[in-house]
């Protein structure tokens, strides 16, 4: 997929079909995290592949704000060891990672506000990791396919040179959205 469309198309996705998720897709997506950037290329992630049941509705249990997480086939879980900037250098990763899903197919949804230490100790992960995500992956149900939310006009978020100032001799900034 050209890259504008993967980042122009993709739409968070919480609805998921059945299938499974076959492991070389699985292996693209890690690989896609693995190439993110980092501070001082400090690569300071773990990702942990979750694909048991049980797991998966824990997982659910742990954070307010991903019940789908139950119903998904598998999910990637995040976790930042030793990073000074966890949320970005995780920020980044995990875009990668949602492009790269999204280029094969998938849907995924970050979902956030995870109990730490009950996460923590459901997978695993050594006393100071920080859980950023646990993203389900899968393929999305056909209700999902082609929706999209609305985005602030540039115009609202961005200024050429001051903050506040606009763009010189052209026309309004609308048109971002027709691409
Ligand atoms: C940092 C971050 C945290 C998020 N946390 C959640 C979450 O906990 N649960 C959820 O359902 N969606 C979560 N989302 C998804 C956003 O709600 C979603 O990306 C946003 O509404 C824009 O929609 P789109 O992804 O379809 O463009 C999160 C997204 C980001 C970037």
């Amino acid at each position: 997929m050209e890259t504008w469309a993967c980042i122009r198309g993709r739409v968070a996705v919480r609805s998921f079909t059945d299938q499974e998720v076959p492991e070389e897709v699985v292996l693209r997506v890690l690989e896609a995290g693995r190439w993110a950037p980092s501070s001082k290329n400090s690569q300071p992630w773990h990702f942990i592949v979750v694909r048991d049941r049980a797991t998966l509705q824990e997982l659910s249990r742990l954070t307010q704000t991903g019940p789908y997480l139950a119903n998904a086939p598998m999910a990637i879980v995040v976790a930042m060891i030793g990073a000074k900037f966890p949320e970005a250098d995780a920020g980044r990763a995990i875009q990668n990672m949602v492009l790269a899903a999204w280029d094969q197919g998938l849907g995924t949804c970050w979902v956030a506000n995870f109990e730490q230490e009950p996460t923590r100790r459901l997978l695993g992960l050594p006393g100071d990791a920080v859980v950023i995500t646990a993203f389900p992956m899968g393929f999305p149900t056909a209700e999902v396919a082609g929706r999209g939310k609305r985005r602030k006009p540039l115009a609202e978020i961005a200024s050429w040179e001051r903050f506040g100032q606009h763009r010189p001799r052209s026309e309004p900034a609308a048109t971002t959205e027709s691409l």
